[in-house]
């Protein structure tokens, strides 16, 4: 039964970028409203919270600075895909957010990483880019052009499993979708096509459904690490479902940062694992 499954954690090295600058003034997606205000001091003290979960979980943080006049720069998962050291900075679809693209691709040189690819295609990051195992799902349609799978493919020479998003709300995969470990994922079927679905299920043992409700508060924009679920604290029964799954839900107040339409999960970047260092830093 999976309740026995022993979970194992996997220490994470991740990037963040704090919300010194974190701010709704433009919409790009159906969560941001110019005309309700921000609290960036709860902004920023719910990030610090957040940071300090991950921390504690064991992982590393290392940090990336805020460029004022990017506003969305927090939502640090979309500035690039890293595998094994390989770095795909992203090509973001809208001009409000393309400025970040050259803030990530400095930071990663700066730190040693080699190569380091500027996108060709529409491409936000992990914010659509999900590993299990040596597969990579790769979401489309809202943000991440569909070309761009073939150039994943290419750059990372993994597997890469497209992946139609169709509910506008669910923009990124990363809002629909989260990959527990390697035959676990969770979703909300209503964000996907039929294929998609199939596909899903063909790859995944384990793939657990949430409720709309938990979805439209961010329950799937979770950070696992194989064991620790870190999670909107409003997702209350995607908690209970990984608890009953033998997780640990970890969970944390985002409802300021979801005003930008985002959670825990698009606050984090991962870079590898925390023993792994880029080959020339
Ligand atoms: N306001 C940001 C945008 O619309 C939010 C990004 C959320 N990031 C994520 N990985 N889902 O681009």
């Amino acid at each position: 039964m999976s309740e026995r499954i022993p979970r194992r954690a996997r220490p994470r090295r991740f990037l963040m970028c704090p919300p010194t600058y974190f701010a709704v003034e433009y919409a790009i997606n159906p969560w941001m409203d110019p005309a309700v205000p921000v609290h960036r001091a709860r902004a920023v003290r719910q990030w610090g919270e957040l940071r300090s979960a991950v921390e504690g979980l064991g992982h590393c943080v290392e940090l990336i600075d805020p460029v004022p006049g990017l506003p969305d720069m927090v939502f640090a998962a979309n500035g690039a895909t890293v595998i094994d050291g390989r770095v795909l900075v992203a090509s973001f679809r809208h001009a409000e957010r393309s400025g970040e693209s050259s803030a990530f691709e400095r930071w990663f040189r700066g730190r040693g990483y080699r190569p380091v690819l500027a996108a060709e295609h529409v491409n936000e990051g992990e914010g659509d880019h999900l590993r299990a195992g040596r597969t990579v799902l790769a979401g489309y349609g809202f943000r991440t052009e569909r070309a761009a799978t073939a150039e994943t493919a290419r750059y990372f020479g993994r597997p890469v499993v497209g992946l139609r998003l169709v509910d506008p709300r669910f923009y990124h995969l990363d809002t629909a979708l989260a990959v527990l470990d390697e035959r676990t994922v969770m979703f909300w079927p209503g964000a996907f096509t039929a294929t998609g679905r199939r596909r899903l299920a063909a790859l995944f043992p384990d793939l657990l459904a949430v409720g709309e409700g938990d979805a439209e508060c961010f329950g799937l924009n979770a950070i696992s690490d194989g064991r620790h679920v870190v999670l909107p604290a409003a997702a209350e029964r995607t908690a209970r479902l990984l608890a009953s799954r033998g997780f640990e839900p970890v969970p944390v107040e985002t409802d300021e940062l979801a005003k930008g339409g985002g959670g825990p999960k698009c606050c984090v970047l991962e870079l590898g694992a925390a023993t792994v260092l880029p080959a020339a830093a």
